[in-house]
């Protein structure tokens, strides 16, 4: 199995180019079940989640072609990927393919509002938390569907006719749900409002894609939004908006090491937050035209406190990556992580670093150490793997990082966008 070797090689200098954002490209992908013309979907990142969601998408009947690029576009980097669903052939999501990745259970959206039934697979517990469906459920019961959950699967059926407007008040704010809701109510008959709707940069980037595709709706970017179905939805060109988490990740990178780097193509209005604890931390974010530059010169990096919370608030996404620079803090920091209730799984393997945190429930206490030393560490999600990899830009010696497949789910060319500024860090085979 690869895993990744990382350096301290000093600070960071030189440009990073944002990738597409892996939490929108998926539940594009999947809105592209809505219509039977073509989606082309731009700005693509090549990540294994997307790649495993085109074999999940495939089972349903979507083909998926690669389009070359756009002529005259030298900015992307990404992909663009065409998706026509033009019959979808099966309506079931089985085990196999939903377990490999949770996201997938959201083809329940399209599949009730284009056939009318579903049977997918429940997508069980993740190593972050329990990661319940019941809001799911609720919420597209408010469309008029009857539920049964059966022998591991949801059997999921719309009411003669079609799925039936509705009003749903989430007690909770959920991203996954509110992309559904958003979906299968755009092909709804009448209208439907959704309240305490998730905010998330990638549902907004959902929400264009659906009303470039004809959907009606209104309130995009709000707690409420209010959708008036169509009988059919078009194709459509769309681009998916730059990866906030990626953006977050880089900045803490060089916040961590110091030095100066453009984050080429970021958009700051979609991390606010996380850029305020960054400042904080005495690291400089300058606001460009072509994306967002971040530098710290200085041994000194400012202990921080910050609460992960729905956008706008400061994104769980982001939490282990921010722990890691909180480790060298001058001083201590507190985290507390609110949305999920199993994400502090970094901070043992932080710890075999020299790192010195303890844990109070959901709250994660960092007192800043000026030294610490590379290991053989691994991680259990993707962005816990990225909060190893910071550490190790500083760490003495050398760092392993085991487990490499996490990263590859989320993080498009991680050492060659490193590298490039400077970070000693390649990818092994562990054959
Ligand atoms: C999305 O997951 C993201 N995944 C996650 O990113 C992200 O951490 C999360 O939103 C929160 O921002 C994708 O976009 C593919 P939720 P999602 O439903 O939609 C609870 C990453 O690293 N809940 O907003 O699954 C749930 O348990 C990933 O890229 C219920 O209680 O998250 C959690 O505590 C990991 N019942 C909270 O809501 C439900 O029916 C928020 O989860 C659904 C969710």
């Amino acid at each position: 199995m690869d895993s990744i070797l990382i350096r301290a090689a000093g600070p960071l200098s030189g440009t990073i180019p944002i990738s597409g954002a892996k939490n929108a490209a998926l539940p594009l992908m999947i809105a592209s079940m809505l219509t039977d013309e073509p989606v082309l979907l731009e700005n693509m990142p090549r990540l294994a989640d997307v790649e495993a969601l085109t074999a999940i998408l495939s089972n349903h009947g979507v083909d998926v072609q690669v389009r070359g690029k756009r002529e005259g576009d030298s900015t992307t980097t990404g992909r663009r990927l065409e998706f026509r669903a033009k019959t979808i052939v099966d309506t079931t999501a089985p085990y196999e393919l939903v377990r490999k990745m949770r996201a997938s259970f959201w083809v329940i959206g399209p599949l009730l509002a284009r056939c009318g039934v579903a049977k997918v697979s429940l997508p069980g517990g993740c190593a972050i938390g329990t990661r319940p469906i019941d809001l799911f459920i609720d919420g597209l019961e408010a469309l008029g569907v009857e539920i049964d959950i059966d022998a591991g699967y949801v059997n999921a059926k719309a009411p003669a006719g079609g799925l039936k407007g509705g009003h749903f008040t989430f007690p909770k704010v959920s991203v996954g749900a509110t992309h559904v809701m958003l979906m299968a109510a755009s092909l709804a008959n009448g209208q439907t409002v959704i309240e305490n709707a998730a905010r998330e940069p990638e549902v907004t980037d959902v929400a264009e894609c659906l009303v470039s595709m004809g959907a009606k709706i209104s309130g995009i970017g709000t707690s409420t939004l209010t959708i008036d179905g169509v009988s059919s939805l078009h194709g459509t060109t769309h681009s998916v908006l730059p990866d906030r988490i990626e953006t977050g990740t880089f900045a803490a990178c060089v916040a961590m090491t110091g030095g100066d780097v453009l984050l080429a193509g970021a958009r700051p209005e979609l991390l606010r937050n996380a850029l305020d604890v960054l400042e904080a931390t005495g690291t400089q974010v300058g606001y460009e035209s072509d994306g967002l530059r971040i530098s710290r010169s200085g041994d000194r990096i400012a202990p921080i406190d910050f609460t992960t919370e729905p956008f706008p608030g400061f994104p769980t996404d982001l939490q282990a990556q921010f722990m890691a620079l909180a480790t060298r803090a001058d001083g201590v920091s507190t985290v507390k992580e609110t949305i999920f209730e199993n994400r502090f799984m970094h901070v043992q393997e932080l710890a075999r670093l020299g790192a010195d945190i303890s844990i109070d429930g959901q709250t994660a206490t960092v007192t800043g150490v000026k030294r610490m030393s590379g290991a053989q560490v691994m991680a259990t999600d993707l962005r816990a793997s990225m909060s190893l990899v910071i550490a190790g830009l500083v760490a003495d010696g050398e760092t392993q990082v085991n487990r490499v497949y996490h990263l590859d789910r989320g993080f498009e060319l991680l050492e060659e966008k490193l590298s490039g500024v400077g970070a000693d860090i390649e990818r092994v085979s562990g054959d």
